[in-house]
């Protein structure tokens, strides 16, 4: 099979191709440069080398993102990708999407949202995988919310994070059966609070701070408090948070 993969280069990249990589496929990863073995270039915010990188593709994993630019690059690259797509070849095109676009009130995720629609309305063989924070993103928050001694989280927000490697896993399977024309969700194997990650991520990393769990106001947070964030479905990564932590 051809397969091409966009955002390769990104955090859910190599796990990503590392559970795609099977004897006797053409696996093509784009990137703006196309560097690496594999690498063909491609820009979903001008659309350069689009058509090329997309020629003869029976799958695509569509996974490149750009939250700094995500009008341009995540929706109209969408509708880009759609239009160099080679629809004679294509036989399914996995949309990586994140859990609670379509009820989280935020900017990106209103654009991954319109992404998503860009393309159900295209007509092309499908499925949409939404997924949950990788637990190396909610490192990364957490490494970036520390303010010297003290470490201020949102109250009562609710999350699932999920291992990057089981995402890459579940998204090559979903690639390889039919498209279903719609949304799947995948999350990790608990729901957590976030002020609980954090305890466990400052035991674990060392570097103090004092977790205090701090009251935010608004839609947003009153959203995830509800449980937008959390995966509907029954389909779930094994690896938990804290064995990420130990690991
Ligand atoms: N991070 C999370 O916790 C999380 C959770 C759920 C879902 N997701 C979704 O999973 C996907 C991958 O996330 P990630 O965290 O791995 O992303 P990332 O680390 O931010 O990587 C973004 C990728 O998009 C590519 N890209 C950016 N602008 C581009 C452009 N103009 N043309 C072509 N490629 C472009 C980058 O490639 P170059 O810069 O090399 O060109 C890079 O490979 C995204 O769709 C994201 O919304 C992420």
């Amino acid at each position: 099979m051809d397969i091409l993969v966009t955002g390769a280069s990104g955090r859910l990249g190599p796990s990503l191709v590392q559970a795609l990589q099977a004897d006797g496929d053409r696996l093509r990863l784009m990137s703006r440069r196309g560097a690496g073995p594999g690498g063909v270039r491609g820009d979903l915010a001008t659309g350069f080398d689009l058509r090329d990188a997309l020629a003869g593709a029976e799958v695509v994993v569509h996974a490149a993102s750009d939250p700094t630019n995500a009008w341009e690059v995540d929706v109209a690259g969408t509708r880009r990708l759609v239009q160099a797509v080679d629809r004679d070849r294509l036989r399914h095109l996995v949309y990586v999407s994140i859990v609670g676009v379509d009820r989280i009130p935020y900017g990106y995720y209103r654009a991954k949202y319109a992404a998503e629609q860009v393309l159900l309305a295209s007509g092309l063989p499908l499925t949409i995988v939404r997924i949950t924070q990788f637990h190396g993103f909610v490192d990364e928050l957490l490494a970036t919310a520390r303010k010297g001694p003290v470490l201020p989280v949102p109250m009562g927000w609710r999350v699932q994070p999920v291992d990057v490697a089981d995402a890459g896993a579940y998204l090559a399977q979903v690639a390889r059966q039919q498209p279903t024309g719609d949304v799947v969700e995948f999350g990790g194997p608990e729901e957590l609070a976030v002020a609980d990650i954090a305890r466990a991520w400052v035991a674990a990393r060392g570097g103090g701070g004092h977790v205090v769990s701090t009251p935010v106001p608004g839609r947003l947070s009153t959203a995830v408090r509800d449980g937008a964030a959390l995966p509907s479905g029954r389909d779930r990564g094994r690896r938990t948070y804290a064995a990420h932590l130990g690991g």
